[in-house]
Protein backbone atom coordinates (compact mmCIF):
# COMPACT_ATOMS: atom_id res chain seq x y z
CA UNK A 1 0.00 0.00 0.00
CA UNK A 2 0.98 3.50 -0.94
CA UNK A 3 2.60 5.17 2.03
CA UNK A 4 0.84 8.20 3.50
CA UNK A 5 2.72 11.45 4.03
CA UNK A 6 1.13 14.07 6.18
CA UNK A 7 1.87 17.65 7.08
CA UNK A 8 1.12 18.55 10.58
CA UNK A 9 1.06 22.33 12.11
CA UNK A 10 0.71 22.69 15.65
CA UNK A 11 0.45 26.69 16.95
CA UNK A 12 -2.15 26.61 19.98
CA UNK A 13 -0.29 28.20 22.71
CA UNK A 14 3.59 29.11 22.56
CA UNK A 15 5.57 26.78 20.32
CA UNK A 16 5.35 27.04 16.54
CA UNK A 17 6.10 24.17 15.59
CA UNK A 18 5.78 21.33 11.83
CA UNK A 19 6.13 18.00 11.06
CA UNK A 20 6.46 15.60 8.49
CA UNK A 21 4.93 12.18 9.34
CA UNK A 22 4.38 8.56 7.36
CA UNK A 23 1.51 5.87 7.97
CA UNK A 24 0.79 8.48 11.35
CA UNK A 25 3.66 6.28 13.13
CA UNK A 26 7.48 7.16 11.08
CA UNK A 27 8.54 10.94 12.02
CA UNK A 28 10.83 12.07 9.12
CA UNK A 29 11.00 15.68 10.93
CA UNK A 30 9.50 17.38 13.74
CA UNK A 31 10.52 20.72 14.05
CA UNK A 32 9.81 23.26 16.80
CA UNK A 33 10.66 26.82 17.49
CA UNK A 34 9.72 27.67 21.40
CA UNK A 35 8.97 30.93 22.16
CA UNK A 36 9.40 30.20 25.88
CA UNK A 37 12.41 32.66 26.29
CA UNK A 38 10.12 35.39 25.02
CA UNK A 39 7.30 34.55 27.69
CA UNK A 40 9.37 33.92 30.65
CA UNK A 41 10.32 37.72 31.84
CA UNK A 42 6.07 37.76 31.97
CA UNK A 43 6.15 34.70 33.89
CA UNK A 44 3.85 33.13 31.38
CA UNK A 45 2.41 33.20 28.14
CA UNK A 46 1.09 36.59 26.65
CA UNK A 47 -1.45 35.81 23.50
CA UNK A 48 -0.87 38.50 21.65
CA UNK A 49 2.99 38.44 21.75
CA UNK A 50 2.43 34.33 20.77
CA UNK A 51 0.07 35.55 17.93
CA UNK A 52 3.11 37.93 16.66
CA UNK A 53 5.57 35.12 16.74
CA UNK A 54 4.02 32.43 15.20
CA UNK A 55 3.05 35.06 12.15
CA UNK A 56 6.72 35.33 11.64
CA UNK A 57 7.72 31.53 12.37
CA UNK A 58 4.98 29.45 10.44
CA UNK A 59 6.89 29.29 6.85
CA UNK A 60 10.42 29.13 7.76
CA UNK A 61 9.19 26.21 10.70
CA UNK A 62 7.39 24.35 7.71
CA UNK A 63 9.94 24.91 4.85
CA UNK A 64 12.53 23.68 7.16
CA UNK A 65 10.38 20.68 8.65
CA UNK A 66 10.16 19.62 4.60
CA UNK A 67 13.47 20.15 4.01
CA UNK A 68 14.74 18.14 7.21
CA UNK A 69 12.29 15.72 5.93
CA UNK A 70 13.40 15.38 2.36
CA UNK A 71 9.88 15.79 0.59
CA UNK A 72 8.49 18.29 -1.38
CA UNK A 73 5.05 20.42 -0.88
CA UNK A 74 3.43 18.34 -3.41
CA UNK A 75 4.65 14.76 -2.24
CA UNK A 76 2.65 15.91 1.01
CA UNK A 77 -0.57 13.38 0.72
CA UNK A 78 -2.93 16.26 3.25
CA UNK A 79 -2.26 18.89 5.82
CA UNK A 80 -3.00 18.39 9.36
CA UNK A 81 -3.74 21.23 11.81
CA UNK A 82 -4.14 21.73 15.65
CA UNK A 83 -7.86 23.74 15.60
CA UNK A 84 -8.61 23.70 19.32
CA UNK A 85 -8.46 24.23 22.45
CA UNK A 86 -5.78 26.64 22.61
CA UNK A 87 -5.08 30.46 22.66
CA UNK A 88 -7.68 32.19 19.55
CA UNK A 89 -5.03 34.15 17.87
CA UNK A 90 -1.95 31.70 18.25
CA UNK A 91 -4.57 28.81 16.90
CA UNK A 92 -5.55 31.20 13.84
CA UNK A 93 -2.01 31.18 12.36
CA UNK A 94 -1.76 27.66 11.68
CA UNK A 95 -5.28 26.73 10.67
CA UNK A 96 -4.76 29.85 8.31
CA UNK A 97 -1.36 28.22 7.20
CA UNK A 98 -2.75 24.80 7.01
CA UNK A 99 -6.54 26.16 4.81
CA UNK A 100 -4.14 28.06 2.33
CA UNK A 101 -1.04 25.28 1.55
CA UNK A 102 -3.95 22.14 1.92
CA UNK A 103 -6.19 24.75 -0.78
CA UNK A 104 -3.23 25.56 -2.86
CA UNK A 105 -1.98 21.47 -3.30
CA UNK A 106 -5.25 20.54 -3.70
CA UNK A 107 -4.96 18.42 -0.81
CA UNK A 108 -7.43 17.11 1.90
CA UNK A 109 -7.25 19.67 5.12
CA UNK A 110 -7.75 17.99 8.41
CA UNK A 111 -8.49 19.41 11.69
CA UNK A 112 -6.97 17.54 14.72
CA UNK A 113 -8.31 18.49 18.67
CA UNK A 114 -5.08 19.48 20.30
CA UNK A 115 -5.87 16.54 23.22
CA UNK A 116 -6.08 13.93 20.75
CA UNK A 117 -2.75 14.83 19.53
CA UNK A 118 -0.81 14.76 22.60
CA UNK A 119 -2.81 11.01 22.84
CA UNK A 120 -1.30 10.42 19.34
CA UNK A 121 2.94 10.72 20.21
CA UNK A 122 2.26 7.89 22.06
CA UNK A 123 1.52 5.75 18.61
CA UNK A 124 4.96 7.28 17.36
CA UNK A 125 6.89 6.37 20.22
CA UNK A 126 5.37 2.48 20.67
CA UNK A 127 4.54 1.54 17.25
CA UNK A 128 3.36 -1.67 18.51
CA UNK A 129 -0.11 0.22 20.81
CA UNK A 130 -3.11 -0.01 19.67
CA UNK A 131 -6.61 0.79 20.93
CA UNK A 132 -8.47 0.18 23.16
CA UNK A 133 -6.59 1.82 26.29
CA UNK A 134 -6.52 4.16 29.11
CA UNK A 135 -4.71 7.80 29.10
CA UNK A 136 -3.70 10.14 30.74
CA UNK A 137 -3.49 13.66 29.35
CA UNK A 138 -1.79 16.23 31.75
CA UNK A 139 -0.54 19.93 30.62
CA UNK A 140 -0.67 23.17 31.17
CA UNK A 141 -4.66 24.06 30.17
CA UNK A 142 -5.72 19.80 30.29
CA UNK A 143 -6.20 17.42 32.75
CA UNK A 144 -8.37 14.45 31.22
CA UNK A 145 -8.68 10.88 31.86
CA UNK A 146 -10.01 9.72 28.44
CA UNK A 147 -10.81 5.80 27.19
CA UNK A 148 -9.37 5.35 23.79
CA UNK A 149 -11.78 2.98 22.45
CA UNK A 150 -10.79 2.94 18.38
CA UNK A 151 -8.05 5.59 16.93
CA UNK A 152 -11.19 8.17 16.66
CA UNK A 153 -13.39 7.46 19.59
CA UNK A 154 -12.32 8.85 22.35
CA UNK A 155 -14.65 8.59 25.61
CA UNK A 156 -13.50 11.34 29.06
CA UNK A 157 -14.11 9.18 32.17
CA UNK A 158 -12.81 12.20 33.88
CA UNK A 159 -11.21 15.63 33.77
CA UNK A 160 -10.04 19.06 36.16
CA UNK A 161 -12.93 20.82 37.46
CA UNK A 162 -10.69 23.74 37.97
CA UNK A 163 -6.91 24.19 37.13
CA UNK A 164 -5.09 21.74 35.19
CA UNK A 165 -1.80 19.89 36.77
CA UNK A 166 1.05 21.80 34.56
CA UNK A 167 -0.97 25.09 35.20
CA UNK A 168 -0.41 24.17 39.27
CA UNK A 169 2.82 23.61 38.50
CA UNK A 170 3.57 27.14 36.66
CA UNK A 171 1.91 28.67 39.20
CA UNK A 172 3.46 27.12 42.12
CA UNK A 173 7.02 27.81 40.46
CA UNK A 174 6.10 31.55 39.88
CA UNK A 175 5.14 32.14 43.73
CA UNK A 176 8.39 30.66 44.46
CA UNK A 177 10.27 32.52 42.47
CA UNK A 178 11.57 29.33 40.26
CA UNK A 179 10.45 30.64 36.31
CA UNK A 180 8.49 29.63 33.96
CA UNK A 181 7.49 26.78 33.01
CA UNK A 182 6.99 25.88 35.93
CA UNK A 183 7.50 22.07 35.68
CA UNK A 184 10.70 21.46 34.99
CA UNK A 185 11.85 23.92 37.58
CA UNK A 186 9.65 22.14 40.17
CA UNK A 187 11.29 18.62 39.03
CA UNK A 188 13.95 19.86 39.65
CA UNK A 189 13.79 21.33 43.11
CA UNK A 190 12.14 18.56 44.28
CA UNK A 191 14.50 16.11 43.64
CA UNK A 192 16.66 17.58 46.95
CA UNK A 193 13.46 18.21 48.86
CA UNK A 194 11.42 16.07 51.12
CA UNK A 195 7.93 14.22 49.12
CA UNK A 196 6.66 13.81 53.09
CA UNK A 197 7.89 17.26 55.03
CA UNK A 198 4.06 18.70 54.05
CA UNK A 199 0.57 17.11 53.87
CA UNK A 200 -0.96 18.89 51.01
CA UNK A 201 -4.92 18.18 50.05
CA UNK A 202 -5.86 15.61 47.80
CA UNK A 203 -8.94 16.12 46.40
CA UNK A 204 -11.99 13.18 45.44
CA UNK A 205 -15.83 13.88 44.38
CA UNK A 206 -17.98 11.26 45.42
CA UNK A 207 -20.29 11.58 42.50
CA UNK A 208 -17.35 11.38 39.90
CA UNK A 209 -14.02 9.36 41.16
CA UNK A 210 -12.00 10.54 38.26
CA UNK A 211 -12.26 14.03 38.27
CA UNK A 212 -9.46 16.20 39.39
CA UNK A 213 -9.31 19.19 41.16
CA UNK A 214 -5.95 21.50 41.42
CA UNK A 215 -7.25 24.53 42.74
CA UNK A 216 -7.72 23.70 46.23
CA UNK A 217 -3.79 22.36 46.28
CA UNK A 218 -2.26 25.22 45.00
CA UNK A 219 -4.12 27.86 47.33
CA UNK A 220 -2.57 25.55 50.03
CA UNK A 221 0.32 25.91 48.97
CA UNK A 222 0.66 29.42 47.96
CA UNK A 223 -0.42 30.48 51.50
CA UNK A 224 1.62 28.18 53.11
CA UNK A 225 4.58 30.27 51.01
CA UNK A 226 3.18 33.77 52.08
CA UNK A 227 2.65 32.94 55.96
CA UNK A 228 6.00 31.83 55.83
CA UNK A 229 7.18 35.00 54.00
CA UNK A 230 5.29 37.35 56.47
CA UNK A 231 6.79 36.02 59.07
CA UNK A 232 10.21 36.29 57.87
CA UNK A 233 10.94 32.95 57.99
CA UNK A 234 13.02 31.11 55.21
CA UNK A 235 11.34 29.24 52.61
CA UNK A 236 12.06 25.58 52.60
CA UNK A 237 11.73 25.69 48.44
CA UNK A 238 12.77 21.45 47.81
CA UNK A 239 10.34 20.38 50.32
CA UNK A 240 7.90 22.81 49.31
CA UNK A 241 7.95 21.61 45.50
CA UNK A 242 8.34 17.99 46.86
CA UNK A 243 5.91 17.39 48.57
CA UNK A 244 3.49 19.19 45.79
CA UNK A 245 4.68 16.78 43.03
CA UNK A 246 3.81 13.67 45.12
CA UNK A 247 0.53 15.49 45.63
CA UNK A 248 0.16 16.04 42.19
CA UNK A 249 1.56 12.49 41.21
CA UNK A 250 -0.87 10.63 44.26
CA UNK A 251 -3.80 11.72 42.71
CA UNK A 252 -3.34 11.62 39.02
CA UNK A 253 -1.72 8.20 39.26
CA UNK A 254 -4.69 6.37 41.55
CA UNK A 255 -7.66 7.88 39.51
CA UNK A 256 -5.80 6.81 36.21
CA UNK A 257 -5.39 3.02 37.98
CA UNK A 258 -8.70 3.43 39.14
CA UNK A 259 -10.56 3.89 35.99
CA UNK A 260 -8.06 1.17 33.78
CA UNK A 261 -9.05 -1.11 36.71
CA UNK A 262 -12.83 -0.44 35.86
CA UNK A 263 -12.44 -0.69 32.45
CA UNK A 264 -10.58 -3.83 32.52
CA UNK A 265 -7.97 -2.45 30.11
CA UNK A 266 -4.45 -3.47 30.45
CA UNK A 267 -2.61 -0.61 29.20
CA UNK A 268 -2.62 2.92 30.52
CA UNK A 269 -0.81 5.57 28.46
CA UNK A 270 0.06 9.39 29.84
CA UNK A 271 0.62 12.35 27.48
CA UNK A 272 0.82 16.26 27.92
CA UNK A 273 3.45 18.12 29.14
CA UNK A 274 3.38 17.17 32.57
CA UNK A 275 3.74 13.44 31.34
CA UNK A 276 7.57 14.88 30.93
CA UNK A 277 7.78 14.19 35.14
CA UNK A 278 9.75 11.23 35.79
CA UNK A 279 7.96 11.31 39.20
CA UNK A 280 4.82 10.86 37.83
CA UNK A 281 6.36 8.25 34.74
CA UNK A 282 7.78 6.04 38.04
CA UNK A 283 4.98 6.17 40.23
CA UNK A 284 2.41 5.80 37.92
CA UNK A 285 4.19 2.50 36.40
CA UNK A 286 5.53 1.40 39.80
CA UNK A 287 1.79 1.18 40.80
CA UNK A 288 0.13 -0.20 37.31
CA UNK A 289 2.69 -3.22 37.69
CA UNK A 290 1.56 -4.34 40.88
CA UNK A 291 -2.11 -4.31 39.44
CA UNK A 292 -0.63 -6.16 36.28
CA UNK A 293 -1.11 -2.85 33.94
CA UNK A 294 1.58 -1.93 31.56
CA UNK A 295 2.32 2.01 31.51
CA UNK A 296 3.60 3.78 28.02
CA UNK A 297 4.49 7.28 27.93
CA UNK A 298 5.83 9.38 24.87
CA UNK A 299 9.99 10.28 24.71
CA UNK A 300 10.01 13.63 26.12
CA UNK A 301 10.26 15.87 22.81
CA UNK A 302 6.80 14.46 22.24
CA UNK A 303 5.58 15.37 25.49
CA UNK A 304 5.31 19.08 24.91
CA UNK A 305 3.64 20.69 22.29
CA UNK A 306 5.04 19.17 18.72
CA UNK A 307 3.83 18.87 15.11
CA UNK A 308 4.09 15.25 14.48
CA UNK A 309 1.83 14.28 17.29
CA UNK A 310 -1.32 16.02 15.40
CA UNK A 311 0.34 15.05 11.90
CA UNK A 312 -0.03 11.01 13.48
CA UNK A 313 -3.68 11.93 14.44
CA UNK A 314 -4.21 13.54 11.22
CA UNK A 315 -3.55 10.32 9.86
CA UNK A 316 -6.00 8.14 12.06
CA UNK A 317 -8.59 11.10 11.03
CA UNK A 318 -8.34 11.07 7.39
CA UNK A 319 -7.96 6.87 7.10
CA UNK A 320 -11.63 7.01 8.77
CA UNK A 321 -12.71 9.62 6.21
CA UNK A 322 -12.76 12.61 8.39
CA UNK A 323 -11.44 16.11 6.38
CA UNK A 324 -12.72 19.78 6.84
CA UNK A 325 -13.84 21.70 4.37
CA UNK A 326 -12.46 25.63 3.67
CA UNK A 327 -14.82 27.10 6.63
CA UNK A 328 -12.65 25.46 9.41
CA UNK A 329 -11.94 27.91 12.10
CA UNK A 330 -10.35 28.11 15.65
CA UNK A 331 -12.18 26.89 18.44
CA UNK A 332 -10.04 28.05 21.37
CA UNK A 333 -12.66 26.03 23.94
CA UNK A 334 -13.10 22.60 21.91
CA UNK A 335 -13.32 19.85 24.20
CA UNK A 336 -12.57 16.48 23.08
O1 LIG B 1 1.57 19.97 26.60
P1 LIG B 1 2.18 21.27 26.88
O2 LIG B 1 3.48 21.62 26.19
O3 LIG B 1 1.21 22.46 26.58
C1 LIG B 1 -0.16 22.44 26.76
O4 LIG B 1 -0.88 21.88 25.91
O5 LIG B 1 -0.58 22.98 27.81
O6 LIG B 1 2.38 21.32 28.46
C2 LIG B 1 3.04 22.36 29.10
C3 LIG B 1 2.88 22.14 30.59
C4 LIG B 1 3.38 23.31 31.43
O7 LIG B 1 2.40 23.60 32.40
C5 LIG B 1 4.65 22.76 32.07
O8 LIG B 1 4.93 23.34 33.32
C6 LIG B 1 4.33 21.28 32.18
O9 LIG B 1 3.62 20.98 31.00
N1 LIG B 1 5.56 20.47 32.26
C7 LIG B 1 5.87 19.72 33.33
C8 LIG B 1 7.15 19.16 33.07
N2 LIG B 1 7.54 19.58 31.82
C9 LIG B 1 6.55 20.38 31.35
N3 LIG B 1 5.22 19.49 34.49
C10 LIG B 1 5.81 18.69 35.39
N4 LIG B 1 7.04 18.14 35.22
C11 LIG B 1 7.74 18.34 34.08
N5 LIG B 1 8.94 17.80 33.92
ZN1 LIG C 1 -0.38 20.76 24.64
Amino acid sequence: MKDTIILGIETSCDETSAAVVVNGRQVLSNVISSQVDLHAEYGGVVPEIASRKHVELILPVIDNALKEAGVSLEEVDAVAVTYGPGLVGALLVGVAAAKALAFSLNKPLIRVNHIEGHIAANYITHPDLEPPYVCLVASGGHSHIVHIASYTEFRVLGRTRDDAAGEAFDKIARVLGLGYPGGPAIERAAKAGNPEAFRFPRVKFADAPYDFSFSGLKTAVINMVHQLQQKGEPLPVEDICASFQQAVADVLVEHTIGAAKELKTDTICIAGGVAANSLLREYMSKKAREEHIRVLYPQLKLCTDNAAMIASAGYYALKNGCTADWRLNAVPSLRI
